[in-house]
């Protein structure tokens, strides 16, 4: 059985409860309500006790689409802190809001693993968290997705940050990796957090079961003698075994940590999130 490794909690968020497909978030001091199909258990409070604290409830229209429900006429945005670090959230129609939380996982180990020399490069980084604590601690930070919306989001938690020393990269991230393995560039922390699908810069449809091996390949190849691999994945395809069992198999001589991203809920719930692999 694969261990459940739980993300380190942080002050300005709280996994207050789960339960019925839904989550109970606090971001700051503003709290949500919205999906999370792994909280197919029974939740501690009742639905109506979260209405009574939440600011915003999602509404799933479309798939995976839908809308924020207002609860309480308080705008849309507003900013969170980790430690130093300040993020904008802001309410999107995919239900997210441009922090996973649980990515607490690999902040700390970010944290405790750069140094000024350190080279880190961010694949699928989305809005820049990751890339903004690697920065934070120094890292020389290279920044890459394949979304413009994503990349304008990153570039405004750089500023809000004063960050400049981050490159933000518009680019797939299976070719950026090819590109940089040409230029036999190297990097000490290769970070990735590639989504079940995604859409590459030239509008192909990308499957992650189809690519894990070749990242993970391209990332061997990517990394520094003594560097480090950090991998989350959402896709309900990727078990943590089929993970540590690819990775053994590319790095051989590494120590290869996987297990169940998971969140305790202030209720006492545990959400699993995805598959984590840490070779170090
Ligand atoms: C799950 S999010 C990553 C979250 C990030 N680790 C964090 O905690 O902030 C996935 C990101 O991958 C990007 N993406 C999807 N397909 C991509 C591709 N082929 N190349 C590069 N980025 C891609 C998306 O635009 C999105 O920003």
């Amino acid at each position: 059985m694969n261990p459940r490794i739980f993300a380190p909690s942080w002050e300005d968020y709280e996994l207050i409860d789960a339960g019925g497909g839904e989550k109970l978030e606090r971001w700051g001091t503003i709290v949500t309500i919205r999906p999370d199909i792994n909280a197919y258990f029974r939740a501690e409070k009742t639905k109506s006790e979260w209405q009574k604290t939440a600011h915003f409830q999602f509404k799933e229209e479309k798939g995976t689409y839908g809308h924020w429900k207002n609860l309480s006429g308080i705008p849309e945005k507003w900013d969170v802190l980790y430690q130093n670090v300040r993020f904008k959230i802001r309410l999107k129609n995919t239900k997210h809001t441009g922090i996973f939380p649980e990515q607490t996982i690999n902040w700390e180990k970010i944290k405790h693993l750069t140094t000024p020399e350190t080279k880190f490069l961010n694949l699928f980084a989305y809005t820049g968290a990751s890339s903004l604590i690697a920065g934070f601690m120094g890292a020389q930070v290279i920044h890459v997705d394949s979304s413009k919306s994503a990349l304008t989001w990153a570039c405004e938690n750089f500023r809000n940050n004063n960050f400049s020393r981050g490159k933000l990269v518009y680019e797939d991230a299976l070719l950026f990796m090819q590109r940089e393995m040409k230029r036999k560039h190297r990097y000490n922390i290769l970070q990735m957090d590639p989504p079940a699908w995604g859409i590459g810069t030239k509008g192909k449809k990308w499957q992650l079961e189809h690519q894990l091996d070749i990242l993970l390949q391209h990332a061997a190849n990517l990394l520094t003698e003594d560097g480090a691999l950090l991998l989350t994945t959402y896709s309900p395809k990727i078990t943590p075994e089929s993970l540590g069992e690819i990775a053994a198999f590319i790095f051989p001589t590494k120590t290869v940590k996987t297990g169940v991203l998971c969140t305790q809920s202030t209720s006492g719930k545990v959400l699993e999130h995805g598959s984590l692999l840490h070779v170090l």
